[in-house]
């Protein structure tokens, strides 16, 4: 099956060519990772990969709930510490990111030395759907592009891009209570400049099952995971198969 944006590993002594368009908002997004601090190496047991729905370090359940997906798609990946994982335990993936700075990041973080079951593409989440023709045992993402675009349009595609009974999983903030739908918000550059808006799709597990199941998708469940402080904001966690 194809890959749209060339599939290839790229060796990290090569410029990286980046083929996704700048837009309003792949450059918000660039400004975004910009600001952002790197992930530790190794988490607090000292592994290399792991994966973790949440915004914090170190918690929250594992992959148990993808099953053992051969090949593995995540949605606004970052610097493809998750995807990372996966692979590591014998997936092929494929992080799609649509800032630039995180795809390069990633790309140098997870040489294809080591890694060569894993492909970073810089693109939007829709438009690399849109231009793939591959499915996916899972697709996940983790406060990724699923958050931050329209699901009317995305999740038509994630189905799409499934296998029969593929597993469609991602995370998120829970929406502050009766604010629900596209909310902007504003991301400051590090130095000068002018601050770049993006938006995202708040919604609660209720409105996700409704949301899921037009998009045709069974065995919804959405569950909140608590933060490690009893102050935090916890997590939303969602999980939705295609139908066999
Ligand atoms: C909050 S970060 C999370 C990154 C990563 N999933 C993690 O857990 O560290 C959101 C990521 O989604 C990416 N993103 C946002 N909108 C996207 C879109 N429409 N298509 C692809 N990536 C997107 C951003 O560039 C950013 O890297």
């Amino acid at each position: 099956m194809g890959r749209p944006w060339g599939g290839e590993h790229q060796p990290t002594t090569e410029p990286t060519v980046l083929r996704s368009e700048t837009t309003p908002m792949s450059t918000a997004w660039d400004t975004y990772a910009e600001t952002r601090p790197q992930r530790p190496v190794t988490n607090r047991t000292g592994q290399f990969t792991w994966w973790n729905w949440t915004q914090y370090p170190d918690h929250g359940p594992g992959t148990e709930l993808l099953g053992q997906p051969q090949n593995v798609l995540d949605l606004g990946c970052g610097d493809g510490r998750n995807i990372a994982h996966l692979v590591s335990n014998g997936a092929t993936g494929i992080g799609v990111d649509i800032a630039g700075l995180q795809v390069e990041r990633a790309r140098k973080r997870w040489s294809p030395a080591y890694y060569n079951e894993l492909t970073f593409a810089h693109a939007d989440a829709v438009d690399y759907l849109l231009r793939s023709e591959e499915r996916f045992d899972a697709i996940t993402s983790v406060f990724g592009a699923v958050w931050f675009t329209d699901p009317t349009v995305l999740l038509p595609l994630i189905v799409d891009h499934l296998t029969p009974g593929g597993v469609f999983a991602f995370s998120h903030e829970p929406p502050i209570q009766g604010c629900y739908g596209c909310q902007g918000s504003y991301i400051r550059p590090k130095g000068t400049g002018p601050p770049r808006v993006v938006r995202r799709w708040a919604y609660d597990g209720p409105m996700w099952f409704n949301i899921l199941i037009r998009a045709g998708f069974v065995h919804i469940t959405t569950d909140i995971i608590d933060a490690p402080d009893s102050d935090g904001v916890g997590t939303l966690l969602v999980r939705a198969e295609r139908p066999a």
